[in-house]
């Protein structure tokens, strides 16, 4: 029996009993399959990286369906006679790109490339699906196409551009800054125009049901064969483990799944009767194995249940719901209390059960009763769900049905932290309640449930405020999350305010908003002067990128007896290591060695990284110094093994007498815990606080504040393959920001000269400064493994393991005092910054000058600081993207809300009147601040509001805030300085024979462009020759990968500048190959074409490879970025949502090298910068272990979550002699513009508090208030009151009683 499907078209035939069942699609097709561009990011259906598309045919129907699954979570069994397409399968290089790559590379919609891939197949599913149904593909259906597909470079704003071009209503002009010259002639999409379509040949096999009785798999075609096969199985209980499967999207969630190997895997899909959808007089009955996607597209066509079929397409993300089924989530809350929306809104509705027991026969039972029942055994089988048409309830009222759910996603591919439904049975005329269905669930219950106490409280009942405030009082009594849920508070202040807004909607019927579309504008000044140095040239290598066939380092085909591993780390964060075991002390499947500091060589050393003279340890040694810290790799003979293994072992630790660890900063400070900071790291403080106090009208002393963490969340995870080489030489591929450092270190670690290391980089998917010291470990232990069993070992992080041993952002705690005039002039600020460095240094010691540099941004009259790194048992903590810096702005806008609440005066008013001016600024930054005409930022201030029309949208919104109870909305505007330093940086230009040209820097591209300028420069330094056209020029040019023993002292890719960097070092070989060129040109008699004169350089033997070395020496080292950014948000106060409404940003960017890419630059730092101050909860437990770590828990933002207008306008600030070409740094200045929205957000919340105070009767001084980072749904609930529909409802009846 076989296995038979396509892949692109290609025939893939396998035996059924050779294939562990067990085995995903993604597993086959990056392991088994040359098709690479499905990407492997999360493993858990969370990121869409990994999305094909799945085509079947209907021999009945004669057609073929196509839709989108994640291949993560789809088993490979379960594609019998399938076709899967991939990105590539749709266009290649080869066969020519699919106009959907071309767009993406055409609309600068991919930066590091890794989730283009999996972009482009949910674009082009989209697109099939309204081809298919002959409806209109439309801007609305555009933007929800990739909704649950996650980015973290561009900021979504060029993807969603990239898949509007696509709509039929869309006017193309409105569309963003692209490089399609003719606009107009973008050409439809034809759902025909792509390399590989259905083949014939799935076609012609009649699909069998599979049961041999021997096989692991079957595919039962009927329930009576089902039947049979699960008595078969339940006779031999105890030695046959039996999985039914339907989707198998549930393995996302429950990942033990993942790992576990069933005896007998039972496909439910293949019974035709259980994926049918029935529609009779009494309701309709859904086949329990239909999918989420077909039920809701049943229900949108029966108009009662429209609302059913809306809350459905928030469950998940469409590549999931196009494979998971209806009953597999009603089993896995029913089994397992998964938080299903399913559940709650299914009983709400009065769905009922239909269940095929072994034991009991067919019983049909009420959802409720589904769910109170003990868990469903395994043999039990869900046959269908039924859903009564509601009006046979009804008597004499009409019906009234709603869902809520409320999650940190509007568009889904969130669990809730509630969902709730209700279906009521009012008149509407006299208000009277005659019957009522509530349901909540997801708040941390073990299932959905029906709130009867309030339920027949209400029944009855006339609508009255009294009547509603006694059932929503009731109501928090019942709706009560369990122990260890969290956010308690929030989740019944949740389930209070959906009820109150169903009924009182009822008494007063508001309009629902729906979340508003997505627009945008970019006002971006092109310049010539340097031409093609400035072109917004798209990047390069973005359809490469799109169509998946670049080559990341976990995409270079595994060497021969290749071997995977996968870390062990610690769970105690100081413990003394005993000893390494497995569960059941049995080797697991596949292990080949488990390595450690004893494998480290005996002349090399136990270092997982090395910079200057810091280092520190690879593996743990005796002791343990931090939770997450690496212990050891299991090396195994594929990546599951070694990941499974990781997972099984278990590691004997001992604590006693070993002192209490340092889980904060105060117990680090208490027990002088300290890294010391070299004094020329330590930055300068400015003026005499004590006299600037002095001159005070106002002292705030001692405030608090606290920040914490935020994760890279690169697409791509840690990766490394080490290869060893002749003669003790090796090999390593690393996906990593400082390949010189990770060679010094993997050398010093095996104990070789650093001639027999080399490091290739060629493009990593994702760094934001996760990849520079944190690569390093991961590179040093594959070399590690290598050398000592001789053989490739390869390591690709899982992305949970990732999360916890990588580490992210510096918590810290600031402690100020600041003293300012009545008129909101500051004179003086104190800091006191304690940083948690964790318990290795790294490049910790960035972080005060970063900190302070962008703090900054004000002039605080004179400023002091005392900063302490403190060194803590918590894992190390890395730079990431604007390290310091986003903390530095964001401490200064908390003190300037301080100051501004306590006047009180408008935050924007202390804002401009503690603008620098040119004096205060060269004061404050010396040598950084250059010249006079070169500070921008108080005239950008002023542009920015007027082309923000800022001043009249804040009486708007004050106008808004008048008239609305349950929404409030905050504006605000926020500068921004960012300091950055150049560095010395290498690069090599070498002209080919045929007159191709090939460039080599230290640089790595990591998304943010940094070839694609390159490119540019070479070619307008080499044009300078004059020889033929720019253009051909730009075409000859190819980037190579980094090979730390081609080109040395490639430095580190960070900071900002190394694309500059590159740049100017790629300027000057060509300056060299010009010079040695020239006399050529000049001998020959007329023009000659640059094909010519390289053949006659050859002829001559004139060098034609200049490398230079690029040093700032020469130039300054530092500069200032600039840029203004206002924020309007809407805060909805039932839930504590905040919608970015509008966003405007104004950045200098002097002469842009390319203004594509920095403007990608700048909206993707942005939107990073927004889940920094408003999404991810880097949530640890009290040892410090990362407990949110997984796309479940943690939250990036996504499509839906950025701002609705987003309109950025670069300012072309001019020529600068000393910069490179004039231009300046665009990679991390633009995040710290995120903090406008968080500042907005608190704009919102003092309306919202005013309003509580005037419900409560409160009068007397307003209290100030902090809004934490991130202000997370939650947190702005708390905010602005958890208590809200009760004072509101107390308060109205106290008005009413007065009247
Ligand atoms: C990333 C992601 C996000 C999600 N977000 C949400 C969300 O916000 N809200 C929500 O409600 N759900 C959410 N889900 C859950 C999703 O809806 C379920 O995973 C899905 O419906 C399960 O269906 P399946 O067919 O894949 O089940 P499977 O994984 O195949 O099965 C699930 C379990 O049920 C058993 N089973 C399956 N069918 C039957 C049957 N007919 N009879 C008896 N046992 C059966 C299986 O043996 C297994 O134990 C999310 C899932 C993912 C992956
Ligand atoms: S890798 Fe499959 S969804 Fe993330
Ligand atoms: S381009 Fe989307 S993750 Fe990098």
């Amino acid at each position: 029996m076989s296995l038979v499907f396509a892949i692109n078209g290609q025939r893939f035939e396998l035996e059924l009993s050779s294939v562990d069942p067990s085995t995903t699609l993604l597993e086959f097709l990056r392991y088994q399959t040359p098709f690479k561009s499905v990407k492997l990011s999360c493993g858990e259906g969370g990121c869409g990286a990994c999305v094909v598309l799945l085509s079947k045919y209907d021999p009945i129907l004669k057609n073929v369906e196509g839709f989108t699954v994640s291949s993560c979570l789809t088993l490979l069994c379960s594609v019998n006679h399938c076709s899967i397409t991939t990105s590539e399968g749709l266009g290649n290089s080869r066969d020519g790109f699919h106009s959907i790559h071309n767009r993406f590379s055409g609309f600068h919609a991919s930066q590091c490339g890794f989730c283009t891939p999996g972009m482009s197949v949910s674009l082009f599913s989209a697109l099939l699906d309204s081809t298919s149904s002959s409806s209109e593909f439309t801007v609305v259906e555009a933007e929800k196409a990739v909704s649950g597909n996650l980015c973290r470079c561009t900021g979504y704003r060029p993807i969603i551009d990239a898949c509007k071009s696509f709509a039929s209503d869309v006017d193309i002009e409105d569309l963003g800054f692209n490089s399609f010259c003719k606009k107009t002639s973008l050409p439809r999409f034809d759902s025909e125009k792509r390399v590989c379509t259905f083949p014939e040949f799935l076609k012609d096999d009649e699909i069998k049901s599979t049961d041999s009785g021997t096989l692991k798999w079957c595919s039962p075609g009927s329930v009576e064969e089902l039947q049979i096969i699960l008595g078969a199985c339940k006779a031999n209980s105890d030695v046959v483990s039996v999985k039914l499967v339907a989707g198998n999207t549930s393995t996302g969630y429950y990942k033990d799944e993942k790992e576990r190997n069933y005896d007998r895997y039972v496909d439910l899909t293949r019974i035709a009767e259980m994926r049918e959808i029935r529609e009779s007089h009494n309701g309709v009955e859904i086949g329990a194995v239909a999918t989420i996607s077909k039920v809701i597209a049943a229900l949108k066509e029966i108009h009662m249940f429209g609302k059913l079929a809306a809350h459905m397409e928030k469950i998940a993300a469409r590549f999931i719901r196009n494979f998971a089924s209806i009953g597999g989530n009603l089993v896995m809350a029913q089994r397992k209390h998964f938080p299903s929306d399913m559940a709650t809104i299914l009983l709400a509705a009065g769905a009922s059960v239909n269940i095929m027991s072994l034991s009991r026969g067919l019983e049909k039972v009420t959802l409720e009763q589904f769910l109170q029942g003990p868990p469903l055994d395994v043999y039990d089988l869900v046959l269908s769900i039924e859903i009564p048409f509601w009006h046979h309830e009804a008597s004499s009222g009409d019906l009234v049905f709603e869902t809520y759910r409320a999650a940190p996603r509007p568009l889904g591919s969130a669990l809730a932290y509630l969902n709730a439904a209700f279906l009521a049975e009012v008149n509407l005329d006299t208000k009277e309640i005659v019957n009522c269905r509530l349901a909540f669930g997801a708040y941390g219950t073990k299932h959905a449930i029906r709130c009867k106490e309030v339920e027949e409280f209400l029944s009855g009942k006339l609508l009255t405020d009294n009547v509603l405030y006694e059932a929503i009082t009731l109501l928090g009594k019942i709706v009560k999350p369990q122990e260890g849920t969290s956010n308690p508070a929030y989740r019944s202040s949740l389930a209070q305010g959906f009820l109150f807004n169903f009924f009182h909607s009822l008494e007063k019927p508001g309009h629902h908003l729906d979340q508003p579309m997505l627009s945008s504008s970019q006002h971006v000044p092109i310049d010539k002067e340097f031409y093609p140095v400035g072109d917004p040239a798209t990047k390069s290598g973005a359809s490469l990128q799109a169509s998946g066939e670049a080559v990341y380092v976990d995409d270079i085909p595994a060497p021969t007896n290749c071997l995977y591993g996968a870390f062990i780390y610690s769970t105690k964060p100081s413990a003394k290591i005993k000893g390494i075991r497995f569960k059941d002390n049995s080797v697991p499947d596949g292990v080949v060695a488990v390595i450690s500091c004893e494998d480290v060589p005996k002349s090399g050393k136990n270092v997982g990284f090395k910079f200057a003279s810091f280092s520190e340890p690879l593996f743990a040694d005796e002791l343990t110094l931090h939770v997450g810290q690496c212990i050891a790799l299991v090396v195994a003979d594929t990546q599951r093994h070694a990941d499974t293994a990781a997972n099984l072992a278990v590691v004997d630790y001992e604590t006693e007498d070993m002192e209490p660890p340092i889980l904060s900063v105060e117990e680090a400070v208490n027990k002088s815990s300290l890294f010391e900071i070299y004094p020329f790291l330590y930055p300068q403080q400015v003026g005499d606080t004590l006299k600037g106090m002095s001159e005070a009208d106002h002292r705030i002393l001692s405030s608090q504040i606290r920040l914490g963490s935020q994760y890279f969340f690169y697409m791509e995870t840690q990766t490394a393959l080490a290869v060893p080489d002749e003669d003790n030489s090796i090999v390593v591929y690393s996906s990593c920001q400082i390949p010189q450092y990770v060679h010094s270190t993997v050398a010093t670690c095996l104990g070789i000269p650093e001639n027999k290391v080399r490091i290739i980089t060629r493009r990593v998917g994702g760094g934001f400064g996760g990849k520079a010291v944190k690569a390093m470990p991961v590179a040093a232990a594959c070399a590690v493994a290598a050398n000592k069993l001789q053989r490739p070992v390869r390591t690709y992080v899982n992305r949970k393991t990732d999360m916890i041993m990588t580490g992210g952002r510096h918590p810290m705690k600031i402690t100020y005092s600041v003293g300012f005039k009545s008129t909101g002039k500051i004179t003086a600020l104190e800091l006191e910054i304690l940083i948690d460095a964790g318990a290795t240094l790294g490049l910790s010691m960035l972080m005060p000058s970063n900190i302070i540099g962008a703090l900054k941004k004000y002039n605080w009259g004179a400023l002091s600081f005392d900063i302490k790194l403190c060194k803590t048992n918590l894992v190390s903590k890395a730079i990431m993207r604007a390290p310091g810096d986003v903390q530095g702005t964001y401490i200064a806008e908390a003190i300037i809300e301080n100051v501004a609440s306590s006047l009180p005066l408008e935050a924007d008013t202390i804002r401009n009147i503690n603008l620098h001016t040119y004096e205060s600024l060269a004061l404050f930054y010396k040598d950084a601040a250059g010249e006079p005409h070169e500070y921008t930022l108080s005239s950008m201030w002023d542009k920015l509001a007027v082309s923000s029309n800022f001043e009249e949208r804040v009486s708007i919104v004050r106008v808004f805030n008048e008239f609305n109870i349950w929404r409030k909305r905050g504006i605000s505007r926020v500068p921004i300085i960012y300091p950055v330093s150049m560095f010395a940086t290498p690069g090599r230009v070498s002209v080919l024979s045929d007159g191709t040209i090939v460039v080599e820097v230290g640089g790595i591209e990591l998304g943010q462009g940094l070839w694609t300028k390159v490119k540019q420069m070479t070619s307008y330094a080499l044009g300078l020759l004059k020889c033929g056209a720019t253009e051909e020029l730009l075409d000859k040019i190819r980037v190579v990968q980094s090979d730390t023993l081609s080109m040395v002292q490639g430095n580190f890719t960070g900071g900002s500048t190394t694309s500059e960097g590159s740049c100017a070092a790629v300027r000057l070989c060509c300056e060299t190959l010009v010079k040695r060129l020239k006399p050529l040109m000049e001998k020959s008699d007329g023009p000659i074409s640059w094909n010519k004169l390289i053949s006659q350089a050859y002829a001559q033997s004139v060098n034609l490879s200049a490398s230079d070395l690029y040093t700032p020496e020469e130039k300054p080292t530092k500069y200032l970025n600039y840029g203004v950014a206002v924020s309007e948000v809407e805060v909805d106060l039932l839930t504590g949502h905040t919608t970015v409404l509008q966003t405007d940003i104004l950045y200098d960017s002097g002469k842009s090298l390319n203004p594509a890419v920095d403007l990608g630059q700048i909206e993707g730092a942005f939107v990073q910068g927004l889940g920094f101050f408003m999404l991810e909860e880097y949530i640890t437990d009290s040892e410090g272990l990362l407990v949110t770590h997984s796309t479940w828990t943690y939250k990036i933002p996504t499509v839906d979550t950025i701002p609705r207008q987003f309109n950025v306008e670069m300012l072309n600030s001019g020529r600068h002699e000393m910069r490179v070409l004039s231009s300046k740094a665009s990679g991390e200045p633009p995040l710290l513009l995120a903090g406008s929205v968080h500042c907005a957000t608190r704009e919102a919340i003092k309306e919202a508090r005013k309003q509580l105070r005037m419900w409560k009767g409160e009068d007397g001084p307003r209290l100030m208030f902090q809004l934490p980072v991130p202000a997370s749904m939650p947190v702005v609930k708390e905010l602005c009151g958890l208590d809200i529909v009760e004072s509101y409802l107390e308060w109205k009846s106290l008005v009413n009683s007065s009247l």
